[in-house]
């Protein structure tokens, strides 16, 4: 696991854009494990730059997202299909049928999860994953205690992460209580693995990654059994 520990919000968000645009560089036929909430979008605001700036292209790429809340349409403002359309994909050339996301609304969740599996599959896996981390340690919606070898599944959001999450809601009973997300197996057999974590409030889960131990009350720290990770982290949430 190689540690980045850099000043700010903005100076993790330029390191992992450039991470991302060197692999699509390389090949440009990537597929890339995105993620959702506040700790990426600065890496999309730099990326949509480097877009307009004519020195990256996802015409060839592909993405493939990490979760999805079950029961919002991908129109729903609070949907993780209308996050990445707002974020990034509508800023930028990947087309549309090179973009992946689990679907909240399928009739079928468990059909729904095999199907996403074979997606990633088809693709010939997931390249390069960038995830952020809860406060609870949890990455995708995987929360304490999943299985380190789960593949993708209907989970039962946590309190702690539906508080969490309810910023973005009216109120904390409108956030969705079950999400789709890859498994932490599905999320380990990507190639190459880049966490991000700014802010004091991570600085508890940082702290039990530092530990260096797989621990399932702290799902992140499966990414010890990876060999092929870089974690980004500002020194709020590295916590000295
Ligand atoms: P955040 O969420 O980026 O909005 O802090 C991270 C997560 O819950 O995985």
């Amino acid at each position: 696991m190689r540690w980045h520990v850099v000043e700010s919000y903005e100076e993790m968000s330029r390191m992992a854009a450039g991470i991302i645009a060197e692999a699509l560089e390389r090949n440009p036929r990537l597929v890339l494990g995105l993620a959702t909430g506040s700790t990426p979008v600065g890496t999309y605001r730099e990326l949509i730059k480097a877009f307009q700036e004519g020195k990256i292209s996802f015409k060839e790429a592909f993405a493939v997202n990490l979760d999805e809340y079950v029961g919002l349409a991908p129109d729903h403002p609070q949907s993780y299909a209308y996050f990445m359309e707002e974020e990034l994909f509508s800023h930028v050339d990947m087309p549309p049928d090179h973009r992946h996301i689990p679907r909240g609304l399928a009739p079928d969740l468990d059909e729904e999860c095999r199907r996403y599996e074979e997606v990633i599959r088809n693709l010939g896996g997931v390249d390069l994953q960038l995830l952020g981390i809860g406060v609870n340690g949890h990455i995708g919606f995987n929360e304490p205690g999943t299985p380190f070898d789960a593949r993708t599944h209907v989970v039962e959001l946590t309190p702690s992460t539906r508080e969490a999450n309810a910023r973005f809601f009216e109120s904390i009973d409108e956030v969705p209580t079950h999400a789709i997300t890859m498994g932490l197996g599905t999320i380990l057999e990507a190639r190459h693995i880049l966490l991000l974590a700014s802010g004091p409030t991570k600085r508890e889960a940082i702290r039990a990654l530092r530990e260096g131990e797989p621990d399932p009350e702290w799902p992140a720290t499966c990414l010890w059994l990876h060999k092929n990770v870089d974690v980004i982290v500002d020194r709020e949430a590295y916590g000295e």
